[in-house]
């Protein structure tokens, strides 16, 4: 898969989109607390609506991987639970 290609247009997008981490849909919401709290320590928050539900649910199997990299606690089941469901009610649709 070109992640190379995807991690450019990301950065795009919130390039154009001024306050990609600060604009998150319903901000006091459990997921977005979670969401904040495990996800912006090493880089910026992703807006939701940059990824499809698919490309989270991957992209969460992923950071994993990198939380284990960087000695963090992984995320538990009922964590990554609160986080997909959070990322995928605001995802991308996909087209089609
Ligand atoms: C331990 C550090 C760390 C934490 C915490 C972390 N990430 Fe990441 N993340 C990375 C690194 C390193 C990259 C860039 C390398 C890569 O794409 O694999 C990245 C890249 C990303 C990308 C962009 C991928 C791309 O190709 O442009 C997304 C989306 C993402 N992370 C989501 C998350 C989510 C969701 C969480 C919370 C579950 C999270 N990250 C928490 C280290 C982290």
């Amino acid at each position: 898969m070109a992640w190379g290609v995807r991690r450019v247009i990301l950065g795009l997008l919130c390039a154009s989109l001024t306050a990609c981490e600060t604009s998150l849909p319903e901000p006091d919401s459990e997921g977005a607390r979670l969401y904040r709290q495990r996800c912006s320590g090493c880089h910026r928050l992703y807006h939701p609506g940059l990824l499809t539900p698919e490309m989270w649910q991957f992209m969460l199997a992923r950071m994993d991987t990198e939380f284990v990299r960087l000695g963090r606690p992984s995320l538990s089941e009922t964590e990554r639970r609160t986080l997909f469901d959070y990322l995928s009610a605001h995802a991308q649709r996909p087209a089609g």
